[in-house]
């Protein structure tokens, strides 16, 4: 057995281009051309051995190239590619047997047969001892709720069902590194839910290495320990999403609304470590009373300390509302466009 790596994955100077062929219109003559695209372009990263790695981005900013090129799907342009200290490029068959991967809008399982003959069947391709994938398998079932209808034929699932499916497929050889694109886009409210709670699950508790893509700010906010955001094939930013927010946005900012004052709310207010601005002024409006600007530096120690120290010098606390930075302040900050647009 050979040492565990301190890296799962490392990406170096990884480019892809492609040749896209289109029509042009010239003069009113109508003519093919080729333009070149470069979908990646020279990303370097590094992702720790138990990492939940995070890549955030707008539509066509590379994120499913950059994913099947680290899948061996795609060969790279240049760059290299080493997964679980194998050589994509050298033992493409080390890096497969390393990985599971979860490819967005690609259909990963077979409609004519039940979810659980296409686990046995990859399992058996993976070369999966077969009572360490019947065990394994029963199991990836149960955890995504999909026990009680794994011997349905896959077409008559739900979309959310297939999704689940196709992500307990892309683990049924175990493999330490896991690369899910875009696991929760066209899922309900409630069934991304449970596969955000599964992507936490396998990263806490199995301890795998997490590579998801999604151009959902709040779900790489809520999800991922780091954020690489991809912009135009490359990463503009990278960084744990509070310090992200911290280093391009601005810092939480807490608006009380207060009926009745006294002289100690403001220092008070002031004393608390992790509150960096204060301003205490009178609403001037019919109601009367105060409003108390607080400006934070994180939430979960200080906001609470915030509320409870108001009302402990003797304020009475109306309303309160957070208005926090997001990750797409932050990409905003940096592109001058929204993820969305
Ligand atoms: N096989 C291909 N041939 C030509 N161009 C391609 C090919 N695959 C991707 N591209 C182009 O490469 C760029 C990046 O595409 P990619 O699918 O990696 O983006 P993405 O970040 O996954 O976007 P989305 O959020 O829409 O999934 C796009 O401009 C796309 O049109
Ligand atoms: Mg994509």
């Amino acid at each position: 057995m050979s040492a565990l790596p301190t890296h799962a994955v490392e990406l170096e100077g990884l480019t892809k281009r492609f040749t896209a062929r289109g029509m042009d219109e010239n003069g009113g003559r109508r003519r093919a051309v080729r333009r070149e695209i470069t979908a990646v372009d020279h990303v370097d990263l590094q992702i720790r051995r138990g990492e939940l790695f995070g890549l955030l981005g707008p539509n066509g900013a590379g994120k499913t190239t950059t994913i099947r090129m680290i899948c061996t799907l795609l060969e790279p342009t240049s760059g290299r590619v080493r997964v679980w200290s194998h050589d994509a490029s050298k033992a493409p068959a080390s890096v497969r047997r390393s990985l599971g991967v979860l490819l967005m809008g690609e259909r990963s399982v077979y409609w004519k047969l039940s979810a659980r003959e296409n686990l046995e069947y990859f399992a058996a391709l993976y070369q999966v001892p077969t009572a360490t994938a019947k065990a394994r398998i029963s199991e990836l079932l149960d955890r995504v709720g999909l026990t009680a209808r794994a011997d349905d034929l896959v077409e008559r699932y739900s979309t959310g069902m297939r999704q689940r499916l196709a992500l307990i497929k892309a683990m049924v050889h175990d493999p330490p590194v896991l690369l899910f694109d875009e696991p929760t886009t066209g899922l309900d409210p409630q069934a991304a839910r449970n596969i955000r709670d599964l992507i936490r699950h396998l990263h806490s508790s199995e301890g795998k290495t997490i590579i998801l893509t999604t151009h959902y700010m709040e779900e790489a906010d809520q999800l991922c320990e780091r954020i690489g955001i991809i912009d135009n094939g490359k990463i503009i930013a990278l960084d744990a999403p509070q310090a992200l927010k911290r280093l391009h946005g601005e810092l939480p900012v807490l608006r009380l609304d207060l009926e009745d004052i006294t002289d100690g709310v403001e220092p008070a207010l002031r004393a608390i470590p992790g509150v960096t601005r204060v301003i205490v002024q009178p609403k001037g409006t019919n109601g009367g009373g105060y409003e108390a600007i607080v400006h934070l530096s994180d939430l979960r120690e200080t906001l609470p300390k915030a509320v409870e120290t108001v009302s402990r010098a003797g304020a009475r606390v109306r309303h309160l509302q957070l208005v926090e930075t997001t990750l797409e302040d932050v990409f905003i900050a940096l592109t001058g466009r929204t993820l969305r647009d």
